[in-house]
């Protein structure tokens, strides 16, 4: 982004930041039918998109960008900034006559990230992390046109959070409606395309908070923890209300240890740019992963985010080197890998130095490796991918992964 202008115009302060809902209600699970048709899409990027978006009831262009509740907004933007490779690229605050929150935009390739935290105890933000924690409040999604949109849903059934409204300054004007989504995380519906300022109104540009890139050029899909019971109710959310298909479903027995089990049902809209998988905890002998971040998380809430990356090797390098905490597999995950796998393009001894896991499909392979938590909380965590091919989520690592989160939950006393 270019970022040229150096003094930001008063005049852009011009409009306040919707307060979203505190607490919003779950939606209703009877929803009327989707009207719209499945349509088959390719979810690679930089892949053509051979799909009739007219005929896609909410055509969902991106997710615009995920914003966070946490303690301090400052220095979460110097961690993701330092460790991740983020520009911080905006910033509102009292100096921008928001008075009751600070935020920090960051951005890296495709990817934008909002940190936010309250100034005062009466702040939603504030409530919201006695409550959770440092964690994903919006998954907001860039949408051409707000209102249209925001009337199919929940004429479909979603629950309102904020109605259609307009963000005016002198550099244009923001769309923006909200949803609500699992727990207390809502859906953010977006349009900036008749805003040219560098981010919304209020917000100003910031200069001196550049990252060294690592890498990281979008985001491949974003996972949420719900409730044992509840996964259906979601994936339901998201076809009837949503409009979207679901992509894959991993069962309890794919996807389980000697101690503990999850399920998992991968939702993608309509484009197939834009993939969200719902867990639940299946019944196992210990507390599942899934259940020690319902405990922690006080709730269902975004589990994890994976950032692609072209290449792995050299994000994972960047990242280990600047202290990113990543989990690790045993070495005889390596010993089995080459037979497993097969030819791959990267060099295995940097894979297996780098910890980073590799699974094989019938349309190419894919690299992944997963942060730990990256809060006090044992709850939200990165994972870094890179497809070369396979659109699937690693089903072969699972049972390695989850073997290593384990441990670490184990020495946590949970599980
Ligand atoms: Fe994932």
């Amino acid at each position: 982004m270019s970022q040229t202008n150096v003094r930001p115009s008063k005049t852009e302060a011009a409009d306040t930041v919707a307060v979203p809902a505190d607490t919003v209600a779950a939606p209703k699970e009877t929803v009327a039918p989707p009207t719209a048709p499945r349509v088959e899409a390719r979810t690679q990027r930089g892949a053509s998109l051979d799909v009739d978006v007219r005929e896609d009831f909410l055509p969902i262009q991106a997710v615009e960008y995920v914003e966070f509740w946490v303690g301090n907004a400052y220095q979460a933007a110097q961690f993701y900034r330092t460790l991740f490779g983020f520009d911080v690229v905006a910033y509102a605050g009292p100096e921008t006559g928001i008075r009751d929150r600070a935020s920090y935009v960051l951005r890296q390739g495709q990817v934008t990230l909002i940190l936010a935290a309250g100034l005062g105890p009466e702040s939603p933000v504030t409530q919201h992390v006695a409550r959770h924690g440092d964690g994903v409040r919006d998954v907001a999604l860039r949408i051409p046109d707000v209102d249209a949109a925001h009337d199919a849903v929940t004429r479909r059934g979603a629950v309102p959070v904020e109605a259609p409204s307009s963000l005016e300054g002198s550099k244009g004007v923001v769309r923006r409606a909200a949803i609500a989504l699992y727990g207390d995380t809502i859906h953010s519906l977006v349009d900036r395309s008749r805003y040219t300022g560098v981010w919304m109104p209020r917000y100003r540009r910031v200069e001196d908070l550049r990252g060294e890139p690592a890498g990281i050029a979008e985001i491949d899909h974003i996972v949420g923890n719900v409730e044992l019971g509840q996964m259906n109710r979601w994936t339901a959310f998201y076809r009837d209300v949503m409009g979207f298909s679901q992509l894959v479903h991993f069962t309890d027995e794919q996807v389980s240890t000697k101690y503990t089990a999850l399920m998992s049902k991968v939702m993608q809209n309509g484009s197939g740019r834009v993939k969200f998988p719902i867990n639940e905890p299946a019944p196992g002998k210990r507390k599942s992963q899934i259940d020690e971040f319902l405990e922690f998380y006080r709730g269902p809430g975004v589990q994890h985010i994976a950032l692609l990356t072209d290449d792995i090797v050299k994000t994972v390098r960047a990242l280990r080197a600047r202290g990113v905490r990543f989990l690790r597999v045993p070495e005889t995950y390596y010993a089995a890998l080459r037979d497993r796998i097969g030819k791959i393009e990267e060099s295995f001894d940097d894979i297996q130095e780098l910890g980073i896991l590799a699974d094989r499909d019938d349309e190419g392979y894919l690299l992944q490796i997963f942060t730990k938590p990256v809060q006090d909380r044992p709850t939200l965590f990165y994972e870094i991918i890179e497809r070369r091919g396979a659109r699937g989520f690693g089903l072969g690592n699972f049972k390695a992964l989850f073997e290593a989160l384990e441990r670490d939950q184990a020495a946590r006393g949970n599980l």
